[in-house]
């Protein structure tokens, strides 16, 4: 286990947003996921905070990395893209490993397609950000360090 003294997040970023910057910018702006990274580990630094900052395209990866956060991690940052919406893994997934993880998406599901409004992270999620574009990894770090 982790001290309680050491904060450490895991920040999570699930399929097609390593494309930030260039995907959709109308919808999810002009920071790359690198321009995100770079805020992220600025405002974690002031918080006291360590963080880990990864991205996948793949399901499994993300798995093994919340598994791995259990045993290294006080927390998680989660934003699972399109699984969000598809994966009982996920959900099963953040149940095991019994951590707090806060649920983030640039834009908000809720105000597009009808598919989007589903989320299976929420219901295991401790809480959710969304619609505030990269502010919403820094109001989560705010979450974070609380915990
Ligand atoms: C997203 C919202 C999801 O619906 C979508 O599939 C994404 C990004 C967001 O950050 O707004 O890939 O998680």
């Amino acid at each position: 286990m982790v001290e309680s003294h050491t904060r450490r997040v895991l920040v999570l970023n699930g399929p097609n947003l390593n494309l930030l910057g260039t995907r959709e910018p109308g919808v999810y702006g002009s920071a790359t996921l690198a321009d995100i990274q770079a805020m992220v580990e600025k405002r974690a630094a002031e918080l006291g905070l360590s963080v880990i900052f990864r991205q996948s395209n793949h399901e499994g990866q993300l798995i093994d990395w919340l598994h791995e956060a259990r045993e290294t991690c006080t927390g998680v940052i989660f934003n699972p893209g399109a699984y969000t919406h598809t994966s009982v893994a996920l959900y099963d997934a953040i149940k095991a490993i019994a951590l707090p993880v806060i649920e983030v998406h640039l834009s908000n599901p809720h105000a597009r397609e009808p598919f989007r409004h589903r989320s299976f992270v929420s219901p295991v999620a401790k809480g959710v950000i969304q619609g505030f574009g990269p502010l919403g990894y820094i109001l989560a770090l705010e979450a974070a360090a609380q915990f």
